[in-house]
């Protein structure tokens, strides 16, 4: 017996009906906003990751699937999606095709975390990125579109968290300091701190750990250490986001766990999720295109974990219930051949979905199944109503029934 790998999880044919839903809301709602979707391959060269997420990142020093193929290639499952879609963008010179690209993707990512409610080694995202603009509207326009999709699929108890790390100068000295603050209670900080301090200090304000979190209280604030460019930039975003009246908490920790970012970054949490309550997380990326080869190119994306979002979804109000038109009830051999031309015509003429029996189960247990199946109407159909040139339809929510002639079958459902 091979079962599945641990982190992952098979979607079963009673399942894959709220995905689908899902999907179509993303595909939908992301169209109305003039994004276009993108499809970039499962794998990449393992460098795009180190040289984008950065190698002292967690993501990149201890959970990527990579393994050299027979090519002596070394290959990586994308552990997110946002280094390929900048990857297709400068592969692609979209630079010269437009000035602004608003792109969103949907599709699996891997990471070898240990999983726990809410986090897997396969996971789903869905994600946007635009490229070409350097003015905080679009940071509203980002941050709002991540916002309202939650609202608008009624997700309760969703705090949208916001900071700035600010450029690159800012950032490095407010590194510095905070590393000079730390060293002071190096001998109070756990084995992985004490590590971080010195590959990824930023990290450290991301702890859970009690302790760790009363020493963070008193560390300093990057807010302090923004320029005033920054400092505007932030604050024109904020403003943009009271105009929408898109409430937020300026969390002046939270620093994302990718290298990538600069300026503006958040987070959507849902407190009912427990410890993974991240549903979304993003920000400005402005150097990445060209630190992977591109011209400079300011840029802001966000990521949404799905199996997250159905884990705080209320699936019974929000996710209409499967049905089926109608179920088709045959009684014996000839009635079965007839029942092929009129299910043809009813699914491809009248386009509507219809299931039949092939068990040649009896009348009762068929009527049982278009019961468990959620059929709206049956039709039955046997020996007495195929001599008479009618069949009989039952309206399951009712229980009222017709006789209709072969004749007028296509009135009656129309
Ligand atoms: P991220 O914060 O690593 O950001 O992931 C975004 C979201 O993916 C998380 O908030 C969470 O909902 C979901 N997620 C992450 N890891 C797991 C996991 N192991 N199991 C289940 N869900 C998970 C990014 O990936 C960036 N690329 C976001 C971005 C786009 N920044 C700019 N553009």
């Amino acid at each position: 017996m091979i079962n599945n790998i641990k982190g992952t999880k098979d979607i079963g044919f009673n399942e894959t009906y709220i995905w689908q839903f899902v999907e179509s809301f993303i595909h939908g709602y992301l169209k109305k906003h003039g994004y276009s979707e993108v499809r970039t391959p499962t794998f990449e060269n393992t460098d795009l990751f180190y040289r984008s997420i950065g190698e002292n990142t967690d993501i990149v020093s201890k959970e990527m699937y990579t393994w050299k193929d027979q090519g002596n290639n070394m290959l990586t499952l994308r552990p997110e999606l946002t280094a390929s879609i900048v990857r297709y963008y400068i592969q692609n010179k979209l630079n010269k095709t437009h000035p602004i690209h608003r792109f969103y993707y949907i599709g699996p990512l891997y990471r070898r975390e240990r999983p726990q409610k809410g986090r897997f080694r396969q996971f789903h995202q869905f994600g946007v990125e635009v490229f070409g603009s350097k003015h905080p509207e679009q940071d509203a326009e980002v941050i709002a579109l991540s916002y309202n999709f939650y609202k608008l699929l009624h997700i309760k108890n969703i705090v949208l968290k916001i900071n700035s790390i600010g450029s690159k100068d800012s950032r490095l000295n407010y590194i510095s300091s905070l590393k000079k603050y730390l060293e002071k209670y190096k001998n109070e900080l756990s084995d992985l701190s004490r590590k971080r301090l010195n590959t990824n200090p930023l990290r450290i304000l991301d702890t859970k750990i009690d302790f760790e979190i009363n020493i963070i209280k008193k560390a300093p604030k990057i807010i302090d250490y923004l320029s005033n460019d920054d400092k505007e930039y932030f604050n024109k975003t904020l403003e943009f986001l009271d105009a929408m009246n898109i409430s937020y908490e300026i969390d002046p920790y939270l620093v994302r766990g990718l290298d990538y970012y600069s300026q503006t970054v958040f987070e959507i949490q849902c407190d009912s999720l427990g410890s993974q309550n991240a549903l979304c997380g993003g920000g400005r990326y402005d150097y990445l295109v060209e630190e992977l080869g591109g011209k400079e190119t300011p840029a802001i994306g966000f990521a949404a974990g799905i199996e997250r979002l159905l884990l705080s979804l209320d699936i019974k109000k929000i996710v209409p219930e499967l049905s089926i038109d109608i179920y088709m009830i045959t009684i014996g051999e000839l009635a079965i051949k007839k029942s092929f031309t009129l299910l043809d015509y009813l699914r491809n003429t009248m386009n509507l979905t219809v299931i039949n029996d092939t068990l040649r189960r009896t009348l009762k247990s068929q009527i049982k199944d278009a019961n468990k199946m959620n059929a709206k109407h049956v039709i039955i159909l046997g020996e007495e109503e195929l001599n008479k040139n009618h069949i009989i339809v039952k309206n399951m929510e009712t229980g009222h029934q017709d006789i209709v002639n072969f004749t007028d079958i296509q009135n009656y459902f129309k």
